[in-house]
């Protein structure tokens, strides 16, 4: 009988080695070895050991996990099992951010009493309208949020209590209600606008529009299309695996520092433009392209390197993004509401040639994520600078599932990567008047 296991010779000693393999869903079949299996490999008693190299994590599994399933080959994404279609489809954001966090869909009594947690929530500290008040007011949103979030800690110090569930339970309560506090307020300041409260007779999207966009009216209601549509993108952002960002939640909560700290650095990793920052460029993009008769030179210019055409490839999806599909969806639905964005068709044009084209095609460079959802973010009347904040407030609830599941792994400790060290070997340190 076949065994679970690899056999490794060591050509510089002869010696050989069997190291048991695990098992994965994904990719079919797919195995891994321990990467501490290799340390025996060694030519002398003194010797480190073997091990892996990976820069950016090209082939390294950074932990086991439950929570989403992602098939890049062939384009699936499932949170907790369920197909990202059906969620979308027949899900809420607040349902779907329970899925992710406890592993299952909730009761009607549970969905009901998470969603009162939430709503009761979403008020911050007045004493946080005042350090929102001293950024700059041309600030970026984001960077007001990362910095609002990570001052959450100071507030809540029972959040350094991380073993402690009732604890978790309350600050993830916290983090999911307040986080669109936060960044409606980050958006009313960079606006001059006054601060506008939370509703809680509204969803969780619904009072998030109206923290944003309430004017004099006594009370705000939402359009119901443009609230559900925006439910539905927070639904396909809730988590994604082990991204930059969440590898950043991951591994600064390794430290053991307390989760509003840790979503502040995962939030700061989302706001790169090769990552949540990236529809923000898509927009800037599409917006300095112009008109659909400059695409084609657009594509020589990207195929001849010089730059990228931005919301396009992924790390793992070699394929069509699910969430891109969902999203161009509900495109029609958000323009029969707001008018038809015109970067709608210069973007449909990249996306046509692009598919043509032997350089992405090869490269099995498809639409993500970011591709098309500026687009309805702008055509709902959200600037530029919002979007990677639209990114961050869906996926805290994956960010604090990945935390809570890193906590309960017993093999997880401080994540602390080796190197592989390239530098000078000792030397002795020379007087400044004998330097050269
Ligand atoms: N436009 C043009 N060429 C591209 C693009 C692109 N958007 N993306 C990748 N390529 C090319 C690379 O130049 C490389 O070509 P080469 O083999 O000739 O050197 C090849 O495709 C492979 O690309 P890598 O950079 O090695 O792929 P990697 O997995 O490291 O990068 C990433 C993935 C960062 C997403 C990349 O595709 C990219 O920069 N895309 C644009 C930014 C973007 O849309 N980011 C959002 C990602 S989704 C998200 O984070 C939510």
């Amino acid at each position: 009988m076949a065994k679970d296991t690899l056999t490794v010779i060591d050509n510089r000693t002869n010696k050989s080695y069997e190291i048991p393999l695990m098992y994965g869903l994904y990719p079919t079949e797919s195995s891994a070895i321990r990467a501490t299996d290799l340390r025996q490999i060694k030519v002398s008693d003194d010797d480190f050991g073997v091990m892996t190299y990976d820069p950016a994590f090209m082939n390294t599994a950074s932990c086991q996990s439950k929570i989403t399933f992602i098939d890049g080959e062939k384009g699936i994404l499932r949170y907790r099992g369920y197909p990202i279609e059906e969620l979308a489809e027949r899900s809420t954001y607040l349902e779907t951010a329970y899925l992710i966090l406890y592993g299952e869909l909730p009761t009607k009594t549970e969905l009901k009493n998470w969603t009162h947690d939430i709503t009761f929530h979403t008020f911050i500290h007045e004493n946080i309208k005042k350090f929102i008040d001293g950024f700059h007011y041309d600030a970026h949103p984001m960077g007001m949020l990362v910095s609002t979030v990570a001052a959450l800690s100071t507030f809540y110090p029972d959040a350094k209590l991380i073993f402690n569930a009732e604890s978790v339970k309350k600050q993830t309560y916290r983090l999911i209600g307040k986080m669109p506090t936060l960044a409606a307020f980050a958006y009313r300041h960079s606006q001059g606008m006054p601060y506008a409260y939370p509703d809680n007779d509204l969803s969780y999207t619904g009072n998030f529009l109206n923290m944003l966009f309430k004017m004099t009216e006594l009370k705000y209601s939402p359009n119901t299309v443009l609230e559900r549509a925006l439910d539905i993108l927070f639904i396909l952002h809730a988590d994604h695996e082990q991204n930059c960002g969440t590898n950043a939640m991951r591994g600064v909560g390794s430290s053991q520092v307390d989760p509003y700290s840790a979503v502040a650095a995962a939030a700061a990793a989302l706001y790169g433009p090769l990552h949540g920052g990236a529809n923000e460029q898509v927009l800037r993009m599409l917006t300095e392209i112009g008109s659909k008769d400059k695409v084609p030179t657009f594509i020589k210019k990207v195929k001849a390197g010089e730059g990228l055409l931005m919301g396009f490839g992924h790390r793992v999806y070699k394929n069509y993004d699910p969430r891109a599909k969902i999203i161009k969806q509900i495109a029609d639905q958000v323009f029969e509401v707001t008018g038809r964005n015109p970067l709608l068709d210069i973007a449909l044009e990249l996306e046509r040639i692009a598919l043509e084209d032997e350089y992405f095609i090869k490269r099995k460079l498809y639409p993500n994520v970011d591709f098309y959802s500026g687009i309805i973010y702008q055509a709902m009347g959200f600037p530029v600078e919002m979007f990677p904040v639209l990114f961050a407030i869906p996926r805290t609830s994956g960010w604090v599932a990945q935390w809570e599941e890193m906590l309960s792994d017993p093999e997880q400790k401080i994540a602390r990567p080796r190197q592989v060290y390239q530098g000078p070997a000792q030397r002795s340190f020379l007087p400044l008047e004998q330097r050269s």
